[in-house]
């Protein structure tokens, strides 16, 4: 079998739309959702296009757990013993398990939520921050970064379901985000132990995580204003091993994404 399998070569059946990130951003689907979004962006039942949000939200959390699925599988894989502990294969193996679990779990809320799969598209890049050839950047750019957005996104999605009066909605994110603590833990977990002795290493490790944290802070997708759709959840954070600084560091970042890409717009207005 393959290491490092490229995300071209991911199994997809004929349902599966791929486009490349930046192409998500011309994709007329997700233009018909955004035009319809008016006033402040937090998804809330009341605004009118929080279904379509919602449905959006959940196709693409559930593309996100396919890659975490196939991420932690090849993590599993991808490395000799030597490269790195057995134990942290174990964790995977672990985590494994629980994103197959996501992945039934949110194909049925996708269906319960009115969407299909391929109604929305397929960008790859949770898998591409898998396919990183050092272990330790992998568990910073796909652990820390992008499951720390999943507790985001599971939390807000939880709060919706709270407030929309869907209980099936509330219930099976509140699951999904309990695990994903412990995956943002194991990546927490994983960072220090591995550079315990080895400072350098892990200033590259948390850049790559600074890197990933800021492209999905691009335009206040994530953040703690009413402009930002998905709230940072800072009391699940601490329970994953995130320090207060670097929750703090984190809405920073999502402050200055957001103030970039409203200086952008503002240019291409005039
Ligand atoms: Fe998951
Ligand atoms: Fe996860």
């Amino acid at each position: 079998m393959k290491k490092i399998l490229p995300p071209e070569e991911l199994a997809r059946d004929a349902r599966f739309v791929r486009v490349n990130i930046q192409d998500t951003i011309a994709d007329p689907r997700q233009a018909k959702v955004s035009e319809r979004n008016t006033g402040s962006a937090k998804l809330e039942p009341d605004r009118p296009a929080a279904a379509d949000r919602a449905r959006q939200l959940m196709h693409g959390i559930f593309m996100g757990e396919v890659q975490a699925l196939e991420g932690a599988g090849r993590t599993t894989f991808d490395f000799t013993d030597e490269e790195v502990p057995f134990q942290l294969k174990l964790d995977m193996a672990r985590q494994s398990w629980d994103e197959s679990r996501h992945c039934e779990i949110s194909v049925k809320l996708a269906e319960h939520m009115g969407t299909e799969i391929g109604e929305f598209a397929e960008a790859t890049f949770l898998y591409e921050a898998a396919c990183a050839p050092d272990a330790l950047l992998r568990l910073t750019g796909v652990n820390r970064a992008l499951e720390g957005l999943a507790i985001d996104v599971f939390n807000t999605m939880k709060l919706f379901g709270d407030h929309s009066g869907d209980p099936v909605l509330a219930a099976c994110e509140d699951w999904m985000l309990a695990d994903e603590v412990t995956h943002v833990k194991m990546g927490s977990d994983w960072l220090r132990r591995l550079t315990e002795n080895d400072p350098e290493r892990r200033e590259l490790a948390l850049e790559f995580q600074r890197t990933v944290d800021k492209l999905f802070s691009l335009g206040g997708f994530r953040g703690e204003t009413d402009d930002n759709p998905i709230q940072l959840a800072r009391r699940f954070r601490e329970l994953a091993g995130f320090s207060t600084e670097e929750i703090d560091e984190l809405s920073e970042v999502t402050a200055e994404a957001q103030a970039e890409a409203e200086a952008a717009a503002g240019v291409n207005k005039s």
